[in-house]
């Protein structure tokens, strides 16, 4: 039996941060995985394979669409299917390992198995029971299917099953206009599979400024993507060759159904916290499964900890990655804070789309006075010469004192774009802090400025 002051359970993004982090506060650290690889749905099924998928298919696109016109002529491009999912693989193990690595680096321990809590200050690993003056659960959080539908991975799949399916499908219902949905429904519908989106809500993208969410809509609409929206999905048949979905649209309550080869249930994710024990040792849960926790990552049961997608808040990888640094400063006795107000989200199709924030929606119903600024990429060289024009940059800031409330960016780079908000609204800027300072030529981040302009007396090249 191993004595560990720390022992995080899960060895994703939350996890794997928390781990290194409380080795590099001293403290004698443990991390328990039991997927045989580390760095979790992120590295494994998720952020990480999709961002290889969508980048070879973002290339795809380009020779598609825009080769020519730079007078880029030649044989036409083939896709291997098989090849481009072994270079999804490459990039999976290259950054897994690489997480071996930094464990070894720091002197983590990796514990190998699935870990389960015995009692308060133990954990069990395989056989083992290993103590531990604190428990963090970092075990995130797996696909939520819907009633009536049953995943096979097959050809009704989450997630995971759509980063590595047999063959490019010809066709593909997708159920859910979120995140998962638009990344993965791009993918394939820029491999030539007919990409039909089902979704409940009237908008695309809940939560995300409106005006934003209808500019994407369009776009993807352009690049082939096909929606339905206010359509609640009653459940999938399975078929011959074919899965049939049938919705209902909301308006009128008529009922319809889509066939296709495959179909994708991106409905959302939910946490993952079966098998720990967690009712057994008194674990407090939430009613929607999330681990309750205190202000410092508490749970009610003293020594035990809890991060990420297993608790509330936003399933994002870098929420959870924040929270497994201020829990390890927290353990160590220093003090751990995260700002949920300046959590960026992004999505990674062509173009992306990033926001960090307030969205006008939640200032009218807070009803508070704002102020926005915009600008089109249509006014920015960078943009235009690589044939991204599309998309702007609104910037949200008080009408009273020109502080940034919120950002919201689609267009080429948004995702990297972003962070420039971010660390001004960290240091509580106001858009002309960010409209005073020089902004490189040419560099999409100048629409940043010229949105930030465009809150004061105007942008220039509007
Ligand atoms: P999501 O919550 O983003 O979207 C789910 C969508 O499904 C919603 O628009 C919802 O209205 C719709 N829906 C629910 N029930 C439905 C029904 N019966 N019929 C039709 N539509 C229905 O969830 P998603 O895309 O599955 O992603 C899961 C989590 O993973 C999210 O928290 C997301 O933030 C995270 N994620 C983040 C990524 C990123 O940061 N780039 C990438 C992938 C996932």
């Amino acid at each position: 039996m191993a004595e560990f002051d720390v022992i995080v359970i899960g060895g994703g993004p939350g996890g794997y941060v928390c781990a290194i982090r409380c080795a590099q506060l001293g403290l004698k650290t443990a991390c328990v995985e039991g997927r045989g690889a580390l760095g979790g749905t992120c590295l494994n099924v998720g952020c990480i394979p999709s961002k290889a998928l969508l980048n070879a298919t973002h290339h795809l696109h380009e020779v598609h669409e825009n080769f020519e016109k730079m007078g880029l002529m030649g044989a036409k491009v083939k896709v291997d299917w098989a090849k481009m999912q072994d270079y999804k693989q490459d990039v999976i193990t290259g950054n897994t390992k690489g997480i071996e690595f930094l464990f070894k680096k720091n002197k983590v321990t990796y514990l190998q198995g699935w870990g389960s809590i015995p009692a308060a200050g133990q954990v069990k690993v395989g056989d083992e029971i290993h103590s531990a003056k604190n428990i963090v659960i970092a075990t995130g959080s797996e696909p939520a299917s819907l009633p009536g539908i049953e995943i096979d991975e097959d050809t009704i799949v989450t997630s995971t099953g759509a980063l590595s399916l047999p063959k490019i499908p010809k066709s593909m219902v997708v159920i859910g206009a979120g995140v998962i949905g638009l990344e993965m429904g791009s993918v394939y519908a820029r491999l030539g599979t007919e990409v039909t989106v089902v979704e409940y809500l009237d908008a695309i993208t809940p939560g995300m400024d409106g005006e934003v969410a209808k500019s994407f809509q369009k776009i993807l609409a352009k690049q082939g993507l096909k929606f339905v929206l206010g359509a609640a999905v009653q459940g999938v048949t399975k078929g011959k060759g074919k899965n049939t979905v049938a919705y209902k649209l909301r308006k009128d309550d008529s009922e319809h159904t889509l066939d296709a080869e495959v179909v994708l249930v991106a409905t959302g994710r939910k946490p993952y916290t079966a098998g720990l024990g967690l009712e057994a040792v008194g674990v407090e849960m939430l009613p929607r499964g999330q681990v309750k926790t205190n202000d410092h990552w508490a749970t009610n049961v003293a020594g035990i900890y809890a991060i990420g997608d297993a608790i509330v808040g936003p399933m994002l990888a870098h929420k959870a990655e924040d929270e497994g640094m201020a829990v390890a400063e927290v353990i160590a006795g220093k003090h751990g804070h995260v700002n949920y107000d300046v959590i960026p989200g992004v999505i990674y199709t062509t173009p992306e789309v990033a926001s960090v924030g307030k969205t006008e929606e939640v200032l009218k119903q807070e009803g508070r006075a704002y102020k926005v600024g915009k600008f089109s990429f249509m006014g920015n060289g960078r943009a235009k010469a690589v044939f991204q024009a599309d998309g702007f940059v609104k910037m949200i800031v008080d009408a009273g004192t020109d502080r940034i409330l919120g950002c919201h960016i689609i267009g080429p780079g948004a995702g990297d774009m972003i962070h420039e908000i971010c660390v001004a609204m960290e240091f509580g800027a106001s858009a002309q802090d960010v409209a005073l300072t020089c902004h490189a030529h040419p560099t999409y981040s100048e629409a940043v400025r010229e949105a930030a302009l465009a809150c004061g007396d105007g942008a220039i090249h509007a």
